[in-house]
């Protein structure tokens, strides 16, 4: 079995390299991806020397580099992971999502018509449904919510994802999608909310808050959505879509205050800023489509993972400060500066 995991340097795709190459010592694993500001060859350093992996530096729009790939490795599977993530900055610019996000994807799909494949599997997002009102808890998000978006980021991936459904009805093409809400754990680039605030805490600078931090997120640890993936992909229904979410919803602000708790920091590093523009208000997964037909069920509740994320980043300082003291200082400037 090779797989091709697109996006690997970055945060889930690498966590998804390493839970494979641990539980399939058989399978073959290439990873494809182009090392955006997001890719970090490092974090594969554990992988790297291990024969059974191959990295490859290309950009999943390059259909030259993606079809070459294919003639060399026969791939049996592509999980795609590769894309641009972060909302903030698909506000800013929102063209490069639609370039990786979008026409990526097709590249991918072209590829995997024109050599055959036995599964695509393209990793989405509970975005692409938009978000749901505070008071009304009795609401989430099924594969059935209709597609809703509120962001350039949220709407690329929406767009991948009907370009996926769209290939599966014409032209056969053997796939399934999985839309998982937010997730945490090591690996996680320092610009997304986790963490962001325990690198801030740990060097005693401000504790950026959108809006009134009353904002909700559904919570899942990396290794949970890595499970998932992999049983998807080996026995979930092809043309389908699965929610991926732990039904844990936390308020930002409660997130943040947690962290200063365990770090031994001051509430008053919290800092209320402006509001991300269109913010999505509440995002909430029903899993029991995965769970019934598939048996997954997450496995690290909240209180434990989120140890496990800020012990690693305490273990880890190097990763993430090499990454904070480069050009990732010139974006959180920009960012935040005028907040
Ligand atoms: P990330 O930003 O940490 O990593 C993205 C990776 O993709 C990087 O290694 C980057 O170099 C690579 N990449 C970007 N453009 C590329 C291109 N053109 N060609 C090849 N590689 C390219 O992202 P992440 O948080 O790990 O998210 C991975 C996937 O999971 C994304 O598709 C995202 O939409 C989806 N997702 C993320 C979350 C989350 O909470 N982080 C939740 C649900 C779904
Ligand atoms: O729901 C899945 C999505 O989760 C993924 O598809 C995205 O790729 C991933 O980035 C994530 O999107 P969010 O926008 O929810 O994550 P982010 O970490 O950027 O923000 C989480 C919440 O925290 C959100 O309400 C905005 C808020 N926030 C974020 C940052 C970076 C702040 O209050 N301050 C900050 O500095």
């Amino acid at each position: 079995m090779t797989i091709i995991v697109t996006g690997g340097a970055g945060f889930i795709g690498s966590n998804f390299i390493f839970h494979m190459l641990d539980k399939y010592p058989d399978y073959r694993i290439v990873c494809l991806d182009c090392l955006t500001y997001a890719g970090n060859l490092s974090t594969l350093a554990p992988v790297m020397d291990n024969p059974n992996f191959r990295f490859v530096k290309e950009s999943i729009t390059d259909r030259e580099a993606v079809y070459k790939l294919f003639e060399e490795e026969h791939p049996d599977m592509v999980v795609n992971f590769a894309a641009e993530s972060h909302v903030d900055r698909s506000i800013e610019n929102p063209e490069v999502f639609l370039d990786t996000n979008i026409k990526g994807t097709a590249v991918l799909m072209d590829a995997c018509r024109k050599y055959g494949i036995k599964r695509y599997h393209q990793v989405s997002t509970d975005e692409v449904y938009g978000d749901l009102p505070l008071d009304r808890p009795d609401l989430f998000f099924t594969e059935e919510t209709p597609i809703h978006t509120s962001s350039p980021y949220s709407s690329s991936k929406a767009g991948a994802d009907l370009l996926v459904l769209a290939y599966h009805r014409t032209y056969g093409l053997p796939v399934t999608i999985s839309r998982c809400s937010n997730n945490y754990g090591p690996y996680h680039f320092p610009e997304k909310l986790i963490p962001l605030m325990i690198a801030n805490a740990l060097n005693d600078k401000p504790l950026p808050v959108y809006g009134k931090g009353e904002n909700v997120r559904d919570w899942l640890y990396v290794e949970d959505h890595c499970r998932a993936i992999d049983l998807i992909i080996h026995n979930g229904r092809v043309g389908e879509v699965y929610n991926v979410g732990g039904h844990n919803e936390m308020k930002n602000i409660d997130i943040v205050k947690m962290i200063c708790k365990e770090l031994g920091k001051p509430e008053s590093l919290i800092t209320y800023v402006a509001d991300r523009k269109g913010h999505d208000m509440r995002y909430a997964i029903d899993p029991t489509k995965i769970h019934n037909e598939l048996g997954w069920l997450p496995e690290t509740k909240f209180a434990d993972g989120i140890k496990k994320t800020i012990q690693w980043y305490l273990d880890n300082k190097e990763w993430w400060e090499t990454i904070i003291s480069g050009e990732y200082q010139n974006y959180y400037e920009k960012m935040y500066a005028n907040r």
